[in-house]
């Protein structure tokens, strides 16, 4: 979800303007992907590089995401809507950890999309929890290092269980995959639109979509 600030700046708003407009979009959007029969969609809301940014604006994100849980934990209970998180907690308020268990804890029987929304993620920080776990393993004798495959790497990863994405979608104009879904973006297809994302509808999306459509997926092969 890129291009917040770029949005403000065009209109002369703080870049906290940018994130408050973004975040509707993001509500408007995951509704639609569920309306559609989307089953799985991941968005990266706070990469692990996003810690950079002035303090002032990691709170008034952070104070989005909060305001998004608290709001989920009530109305979105009417949605078929199953939320999950990922990317590394520890960084993050006791008070946001809260709310985002009970958050996947009252989403965890819905049957419609599963919306995994990336927070303090990063793919290079997500294969090193994987590695972290594997070699737990082989310290205490439960794997051997040569019987390490490629599926013991998926099974640590944070969305282990659910399918490699077909589709990955970068608004904003910029071109680089900034650290998303590195293992499992093997043989994604790659859409990258010139749209800010406060300004992205579903008719972008269905944009995306219909090039993805048209796309010859050999997966290596013929
Ligand atoms: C939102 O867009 C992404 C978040 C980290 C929340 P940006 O804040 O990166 O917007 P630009 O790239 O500066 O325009
Ligand atoms: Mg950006």
């Amino acid at each position: 979800m890129d291009g917040n600030g770029r949005w403000a700046r065009k209109r002369a708003l703080p870049r906290q303007a940018g994130h408050n407009y973004g975040a509707q979009t993001f509500r408007k959007i995951t509704k639609y992907c569920e309306k559609i029969g989307i089953k799985h969609l991941t968005v990266y809301a706070f990469s692990t590089e996003n810690w950079r940014r002035p303090k002032s604006e990691v709170d008034s994100i952070m104070k989005l995401f909060k305001e998004y849980l608290e709001e989920s934990l009530t109305d979105f209970t009417k949605e078929n809507i199953r939320t999950r998180f990922i990317g590394d907690f520890t960084p993050l308020s006791p008070e946001i950890r809260e709310l985002m268990s009970k958050a996947e804890e009252l989403t965890k029987n819905k049957t419609g999309l599963c919306l995994n929304i990336a927070i303090n993620y990063g793919g290079r920080e997500e294969i090193a929890h994987a590695a972290r776990s594997i070699a737990r393993d082989v310290a205490e004798g439960r794997l051997s290092p040569d019987d390490i495959t490629q599926q013991d790497i998926s099974e640590r990863i944070y969305t282990a269980g659910q399918p490699d994405p077909d589709l990955i979608l970068r608004p904003s104009g910029e071109y680089r995959t900034s650290n998303f879904l590195l293992w499992q973006s093997a043989y994604s297809e790659y859409v990258f639109m010139d749209i800010l994302w406060p300004d992205f509808k579903p008719a972008d999306l269905d944009r995306a979509l219909n090039e993805y459509a048209r796309r010859n997926r050999r997966f290596g092969g013929v």
